[in-house]
């Protein structure tokens, strides 16, 4: 099957990087919010990083207009309806994905491939809201998605292996180098990394080290790009606590358990860098500073 346009839905942190790296490599892809503001948000953003790359000369105007004139952002669903693909990444919780598929599976012509983006749900409790689990996938990016060369392609017991090879090839068109993984909750990257993130919290809510002698540490003991308070803020706060939740739920074990502390930083709305606030104050964001916790 060609793949002619792409859908994807949600324009934050993750789906903003999907649809541009999709107009990047040649596909049409319209990209859905649930509010025209969000949509602008979305499109502004990846406007400004087209932008950057104009500026060190690893784009010219003209591709990047091309790429622009490739992106199309939508608020009503409807639009998705011939898209070959649709990739979701909106918020990490079960019942918003699955009132989503479900509509989508209603929509769109039955060769259209779903995929989710999801972090630590699996595809399979998210394809089962639909009539066509062999045809859906986890499309698994990492953040942010123009930069990091990784995908996670994921296959339930459902999953057509025509469908997979058919996502493998399409994640090498996206740039990415795809890696084959089951339908466990984390996956592969979020099975080892989630538990790293909560014990740095819990090792800050016991006092071993402060944010910044914590971040420190392991960038400079492990040689890791930055530390896990920073990369916190960069996932969003938010978005870790419900991947806790779920993955805790999943497994029951306390290595998922989200500490308290990170659960009273989401309801005081510090969600991270996104919002201006996490672990780090990021009002002057070229010189974050540690915040008092
Ligand atoms: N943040 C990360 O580092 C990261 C990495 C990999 C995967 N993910 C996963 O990607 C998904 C999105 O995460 P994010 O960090 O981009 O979150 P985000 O909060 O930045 O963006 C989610 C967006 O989805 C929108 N949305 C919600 N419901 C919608 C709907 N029905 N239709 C269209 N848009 C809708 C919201 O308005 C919001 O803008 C989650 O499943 C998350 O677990 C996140």
């Amino acid at each position: 099957m060609a793949i002619h346009k792409v859908g994807v839905v949600g324009c934050g942190l993750m789906g903003s990087g999907i649809a541009q790296v999709s107009a990047q490599a040649g596909f049409p892809t319209v990209v859905r919010e649930v509010s025209s503001e969000l949509v602008d948000k979305g499109l502004k953003g990846i406007e400004k990083n087209l932008s950057r790359l104009v500026e060190k000369g690893s784009l010219t105007e003209a591709a990047k207009n091309e790429i622009r004139g490739r992106l199309t952002g939508v608020t009503s669903i409807s639009e998705l309806k011939d898209c070959d693909v649709v990739i979701e990444a909106i918020i990490e919780q079960l019942p918003a994905k699955r009132e989503l598929f479900t509509e989508l599976d209603k929509l769109c012509p039955p060769h259209t491939i779903f995929a989710s983006n999801t972090s630590s749900l699996t595809i399979t409790e998210i394809a089962a809201a639909t009539k066509r689990p062999q045809r859906f996938v986890g499309l698994h990016f990492f953040n942010p998605v123009p930069i990091m060369k990784l995908v996670e392609v994921v296959r339930t017991i459902a999953t057509d292996p025509a469908v997979y090879e058919e996502m493998i090839a399409f994640g090498a068109k996206l740039g990415k180098t795809p890696v084959h993984a089951n339908d466990s909750g984390g996956f592969i990257v979020n099975r080892l990394l989630v538990p790293y993130l909560l014990d740095a919290i819990r090792a800050l809510e016991e006092g071993v080290g402060s944010v910044v002698d914590i971040d420190n540490s392991m960038k400079l003991g492990c040689g890791y790009p930055m530390g896990p308070f920073t990369l916190l803020d960069f996932v969003g706060l938010d978005t870790t606590y419900y991947i806790a939740q779920i993955m805790f739920d999943e497994f029951k074990e306390k290595r998922f358990a989200a500490p308290p502390l990170l659960k009273r930083m989401v309801l005081a709305g510090w969600h991270g860098k996104k919002s201006g606030r996490g672990f780090y104050d990021y009002s002057d964001p070229a010189n974050p500073k540690p915040m008092s916790l």
